[in-house]
């Protein structure tokens, strides 16, 4: 395959932006050479500026769920624009919205939408510590929150494909505050909470962690959060930005039976527009502003274009719930492909989200995640991206299904991952 086209973009793109993109994991910092420069998508492919096609596993890190391009967003979205962009006033969608959000996740009694994970979950945690006048939070080495100064503590994603986990221009006073843990390391929370037992606000998960690659929750872990939390008068906060509308339409919180304080959203809410979501007992998100004292607020918050994306998309997923069962299927297919190609590697799972380790340690936590030999995984990449198929650029990602993923590109990414095993 050729890449000509992407590498000249690239190479001018350095003049303009750090690294030659808007966000570090998009550089392929960690598998070398020069990023994909995408043209346009259509269901499960996507084309690049070279005319090459790929099956799409990144799929936007999570939000296209339907695929590319999927008919009922688009025309929601061309017919929203048409309306106007945006008011910076109240709109009947952010209602609907709001409905729908609450049908699927009971739990997000009161919400407030705002324009990316990362402002849900910065301001989800200003919540927390308003109604509970507590300072601390507890988060998990390798859980990822978006890149607000408090939460880039040993942060995965991109911050740890970076191999610099804590990010340089946010002062030390900034995260005294933040509590590390160990991912389904049931001791560590408790040491905390024994340190602390008065001031911490809120614990912040991912119910499935998915930014250290995919590392499942143990059995009982997120009952176990649950229950200390609720003991010593903390919130739990589930940062459903990757879970959210993917582990079936009720999320995490649903498909474990496990119901947190409140609930962070992002990605598919917005059917592919920026948007972010947080929300959860109307007595804690009744502190938010003008309500309450915690101030919050957003120029583009509830954004008409977005919410008529994230409409329609929540719409199909709830009257479409053979979505779920099929993205499943296929992600099983593609785990069978990889157990027998690559019997060396440890490949996670978490209904239809899943990752592969190239690492012969099972992987449960940061830690572990750190086992894997990256260099390998960047030459299992590369045959894959040379062959058509289009995954994460980084060992500590996971791949993203689609309801458009049709059988024949299941089966040839199977047959791709096949050949790679042979090459590396
Ligand atoms: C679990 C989780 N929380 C928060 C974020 C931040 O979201 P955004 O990139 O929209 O700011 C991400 C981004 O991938 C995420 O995976």
């Amino acid at each position: 395959m050729k890449f000509e086209e992407s590498e000249a973009l690239f190479e001018e793109s350095r003049n303009y932006f750090p690294g030659g993109v808007n966000s570090p994991v998009r550089a392929f910092g960690s598998v070398g050479g020069a990023p994909v420069f995408v043209k346009r998508a259509s269901g499960s492919h996507i084309f690049d500026e070279d005319g090459n096609e790929y099956i799409d596993y990144v799929n936007s890190w999570g939000p296209s769920i339907l695929g590319h391009g999927y008919g009922p967003v688009i025309d929601a979205v061309r017919e929203a624009c048409l309306d106007g962009l945006s008011f910076g006033a109240p709109t009947k969608k952010e209602l609907v919205l709001g409905g729908l959000i609450r049908e699927c996740i009971p739990s997000m009694e009161m919400m407030r939408m705002v324009s990316s994970g990362t402002e849900a979950v910065m301001s989800a945690i200003r919540a927390a510590r308003g109604f509970t006048g507590r300072d601390k939070i507890v988060k998990f080495k390798g859980c990822y929150h978006g890149h607000s100064d408090g939460l880039l503590v040993k942060a995965g994603s991109g911050a740890l494909t970076g191999s610099a986990p804590d990010s340089a221009g946010v002062p030390a006073s900034y995260t005294e505050h933040t509590l590390l843990a160990t991912y389904n390391g049931e001791e560590s929370v408790k040491t905390l909470f024994e340190q602390f037992p008065q001031s911490i606000a809120a614990v912040v998960v991912e119910p499935v962690a998915a930014n250290m690659g995919l590392v499942p929750p143990s059995q009982g872990f997120l009952e176990f959060l649950r229950e200390i939390t609720t003991r010593y008068g903390a919130l739990l906060i589930f940062d459903e930005v990757i879970t959210g509308f993917r582990m079936g339409i009720g999320g995490a919180q649903k498909y474990y039976g496990v119901i947190p304080d409140m609930t962070t959203l992002g990605k598919i809410a917005g059917g592919g527009m920026p948007m972010g979501v947080y929300g959860g007992r109307r007595e804690i998100m009744e502190t938010v502003s003008p309500v309450g004292k915690v101030y919050q607020a957003g120029t583009l918050s509830g954004n008409p274009i977005a919410t008529a994306a994230g409409i329609a998309t929540i719409k199909t997923l709830m009257e479409r719930p053979e979505i779920y069962k099929g993205l499943e299927e296929k992600a099983g297919r593609l785990i069978s492909a990889l157990k027998e190609a690559l019997p060396d590697t440890k490949v996670n799972q978490a209904g239809s989200l899943f990752s592969v380790f190239f690492s012969k340690t099972p992987v449960v936590d940061f830690e572990t995640a750190l086992t894997s030999d990256t260099k390998k995984y960047a030459a299992y990449f590369h045959y894959l991206l040379d062959h058509g198929i289009y995954t994460a650029p980084s060992q500590f990602e996971i791949l993203f299904l689609s309801a458009a993923h049709t059988d024949e590109d299941i089966e040839k990414t199977c047959n791709i991952i096949k050949e790679a095993a042979s090459h590396l």
